[in-house]
């Protein structure tokens, strides 16, 4: 039996074909709607619409399902590596031992960044935001590798394994300087034996007199965290890339649209905004009480942050393995008796009783308990937007190569539906 829709509009009948997905996801496919009927979808927001088809991740938000290339996120975290899943991720496929000792040195190589791109950092104001000095430190990145952002995807992609490396490898460089020069302090080279994680936190952390050396339950919270946000199929950030990637523009320029379109609080801001309402709250002297009543008015400036998902409508699955991993975290650094931390729980086992987030769907997602990771690790608020747009390089530069290789692939360009004002002549200043 054809599982074709038929769409009735102004007295005549469409079929429109169907499509499914790996995983039984269904789509009606509407691509030739407008030339056959002359109307268009209409679908603010896009909660219905499928942009793309892709290969690289899975999400199953009712079930709480998260798959990268196919490997639920479960075993990934339980066995594998932020790099290995990056490399999973970018390339399709777990990198076999030579495949992945290469990748490594591709990493360790690319880590540090050309020397005139350090004076950059110093032409910002203080106190300028990291999330606009990695967008525009990234672009940039481009302008040093021109025969790698050509514009011309097939020669891009011709090097795509080098450019790929050489934005995961300097991300977290980046990433790393501009907290230094926020503070008026000294950078700090990469070094060649450290591994990703360890070296991102040397960079952050050592002082040239007094090296840091982390807990190893530190790298391993920062390790997980990187690799549960690696990827989240088409989210507001990777959409972006997508969009800027389809119009032909390089990987360095559509992964900077992608760390401006992350910044926002309803997306990747959401982890910084989750300790800033934890404060407010604090400063107020609430125990969190008042703040869920208040939560519940439906005012979008008392929204409980780190609650709901777009597409998770029960427990986000990443929240679950990272809350874990932070009470280990926080047993290891003896934290006890944090009150934020106090808020935090207070406010998690409300919402998690009260009929409104019930009957809502709305769960802890993974950035409730990622700031607070963030934070006992020592990294400053402003800069935990910016981790997560380290763990999402992977995911960003992987949905570029689908945009880029597809030799049906054509301009993102969504159509509307005009609201505004009818034809109407000019009128001289005069007489207005
Ligand atoms: N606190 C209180 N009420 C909420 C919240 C919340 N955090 N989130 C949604 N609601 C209510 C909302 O007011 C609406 O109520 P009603 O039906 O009475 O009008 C209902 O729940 C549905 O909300 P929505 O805005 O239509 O949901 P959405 O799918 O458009 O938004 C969201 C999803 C994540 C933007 C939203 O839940 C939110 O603002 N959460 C807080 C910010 C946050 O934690 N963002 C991080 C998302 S996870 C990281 C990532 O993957 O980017």
């Amino acid at each position: 039996m054809s599982n074709d829709a038929v769409l009735k509009l102004d007295s005549k009948e469409l079929t429109l074909p169907t499509i499914v997905g790996t995983e039984g996801e269904r789509a009606v496919d509407v691509r030739n709607l407008r030339t056959q009927t002359g109307y268009i979808t209409y679908d603010d927001g896009f909660g219905n619409t499928g942009s793309c088809q892709s290969g690289i991740t899975y999400i199953d938000g009712d079930k709480g399902i998260l798959h990268y290339r196919g490997y639920p996120i479960e075993q990934l975290a339980e066995h594998s590596s932020f790099i290995e899943t990056a490399y999973l991720i970018t390339h399709g496929e777990l990198p076999t031992m030579e495949q992945r000792r290469a990748f490594s040195r591709l990493l360790t190589e690319n880590a540090p960044i050309h020397s005139n791109m350090e004076h950059m950092f110093e032409v910002f104001p203080a106190g300028a935001h990291p999330m606009a000095i990695l967008s525009a430190m990234l672009n940039s990145l481009g302008c040093y590798y021109p025969h790698l952002a050509t514009n011309d995807h097939k020669s891009d992609l011709e090097n795509y394994d080098e450019t790929a490396a050489i934005i995961i490898a300097k991300v977290r460089t980046i990433a790393a300087y501009s907290y230094r020069a926020s503070l008026g302090k000294p950078y700090i080279y990469p070094r060649r034996d450290l591994p990703y994680c360890e070296n991102f936190l040397h960079m952050m952390f050592s002082d040239p007199y007094e090296p840091y050396i982390p807990l190893p339950e530190v790298s391993q919270a920062l390790n997980l965290f990187l690799l549960l946000h690696a990827d989240h199929e088409q989210n507001c950030s990777t959409s972006t890339v997508r969009m800027v990637a389809s119009s032909g523009a390089n990987l360095f320029a559509s992964t900077a649209a992608g760390v401006c379109a992350l910044w926002g609080p309803l997306h990747g801001g959401a982890n910084q905004a989750v300790i800033e309402m934890l404060e407010s709250i604090h400063a107020e002297g609430d125990d969190g009480t008042k703040f869920i009543q208040a939560a519940k008015s439906g005012n979008a400036d008392k929204r409980l942050m780190g609650f709901g998902h777009r597409v998770y409508k029960n427990y986000d699955p990443r929240a679950k393995i990272i809350k874990q991993s932070f009470y280990s975290a926080l047993s290891s650094l003896r934290i006890k008796d944090d009150p934020l931390l106090n808020i935090a729980m207070k406010l998690e086992e409300a919402a998690l009783q009260d009929d409104y987030f019930l009957s809502r769907k709305l769960y802890p997602n993974v950035d409730f308990y990622s700031g607070l990771i963030m934070r006992a690790i020592g990294i400053p608020k402003d800069m935990f937007t910016v981790m997560f747009a380290i763990g999402r390089m992977p995911g960003w530069i992987a949905n570029w190569k689908e945009v880029a290789s597809n030799p049906k692939g054509r301009i993102y360009r969504p159509r509307q539906i005009y609201v505004g004002p009818g034809p109407r002549n000019y009128v001289a200043p005069n007489k207005r």
